[in-house]
């Protein structure tokens, strides 16, 4: 079990480990003594599989516990879900001691994270993520949100979990292709700041990362650590958070050309490619480092190319919600392990791309 400690403007503990879900309830009490009542936050596709054991364990702790789930999908994302959660807290009289917990991937996560930041102004609610891509990244930091017509994650507040509990047991039942996407942020991680894993990346597989719970345990554990660190330096994603945006600029212009058709982690290595081979032809890559990259996302099943024109790229850039003003904050890996934030015009970052 590894246990990483966040410092935000609430401090937390992220708990990685195995057959940790039937603790829930004596975590939560741990921390949380005076709640009374809570409301797990699911989703189809998770339920059935781990609901009741959740239910079952914060019962035996003496909670009150109710359940709220939902479709699975981006396409729940939005605010009737979230208005089913406050109608749902609402109706059972939670108050502002009482609690949610969120069982699911990013989606489930982000909406339970955003449904206790607005009910009664705010309320504690705790992490359960069960996809590689929530253990890793959406889960640790505090973004919540929902979606829009007009664009994804258009609405939402900062508002840190109190505790992540992630029980690595849970990605058994994750199917292979939601894996292989969680594994572009892993390996996202490893290129902007973590040399170690990628050293470690390099010398297993996808067979063994899925079939290891020990060392799937450890690359889970390496990454909540970076994602961690970044989160206690730069909270409010205004310089060093953007760095985990590696790959995304292109990635999300990428998502929308295919109107969402394509899986975001596809999306983004996809746009590592794009990157490391612009970063590679403007000489701020080795040619060594650059082939290592591509044939690292290449090894765990991930694309490293995409029909999209650097003119596509750039267009796209300019309506991102993350641009500020006319600049770009354009995420560059020089060295494998360390990354850079570089202020781009769109006439520069076109010229990069070509
Ligand atoms: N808050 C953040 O910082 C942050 C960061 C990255 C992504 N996100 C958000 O996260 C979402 C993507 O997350 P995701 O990839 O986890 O999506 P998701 O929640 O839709 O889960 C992906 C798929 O896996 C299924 N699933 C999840 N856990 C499972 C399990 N243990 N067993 C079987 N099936 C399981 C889900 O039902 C779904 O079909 C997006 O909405 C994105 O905007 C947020
Ligand atoms: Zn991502």
């Amino acid at each position: 079990m590894i246990k990483t400690k966040v410092k935000a403007s609430r401090n937390y503990t992220v708990i990685t480990g195995r057959r940790l879900i039937g603790r829930t309830g004596k975590l939560i009490e741990e921390i949380r003594p005076f709640a009374k009542k809570i409301l797990i936050v699911s989703e189809s596709r998770v339920a059935p599989h781990y609901l009741a054991r959740v239910k079952a364990s914060c019962e035996k702790s003496g909670f009150e516990v109710y359940d709220y789930v939902f479709e699975a999908g981006e396409r729940s994302k939005n605010i009737n879900t979230i208005a089913g959660m406050w109608g749902a807290m609402a109706k059972a009289g939670f108050t502002r001691t009482d609690l949610i917990v969120a069982l699911g991937g990013g989606v489930c996560g982000d909406m339970a994270g955003f449904a206790a930041a607005t009910f009664l102004r705010g309320i504690d609610f705790i992490q359960i993520p069960t996809s590689l891509l929530a253990m890793v990244d959406a889960s640790i930091g505090g973004k919540t949100g929902i979606d829009l017509a007009e664009g994804k994650n258009q609405v939402g507040a900062f508002w840190q979990p109190s505790l992540v509990i992630e029980d690595i047991s849970c990605l058994d039942t994750l199917p292979e292709g939601v894996f292989i996407e969680g594994m572009a942020e892993v390996i996202k991680y490893a290129f902007i700041m973590d040399l170690p894993l990628y050293n470690l990346l390099c010398e297993n597989t996808l067979g063994s990362l899925r079939s290891d719970p020990l060392l799937l345990e450890k690359v889970v554990g390496m990454c909540v650590k970076d994602k961690a660190h970044v989160i206690e330096n730069d909270e409010h994603d205004n310089g060093i958070r953007q760095t985990l945006n590696y790959g995304h600029t292109v990635g999300h212009v990428i998502e929308k050309n295919n109107n969402f058709r394509l899986p975001h982690g596809i999306c983004v290595a996809k746009g590592m490619g794009i990157m490391i081979d612009a970063c590679e032809r403007n000489s701020t890559l080795s040619y060594e480092d650059a082939s290592n990259m591509k044939d690292l996302i290449k090894a765990y099943g991930l694309p490293v190319s995409d029909e999209i024109t650097p003119e596509q790229a750039v267009a796209g850039a300019m309506n991102d919600k993350k641009k500020r003003g006319s600049i770009l904050s354009v995420i560059l890996v020089n060295k494998i392990g360390h990354s850079q934030i570089k202020n781009m015009t769109h006439k520069e970052y076109l010229e990069f791309l070509k």
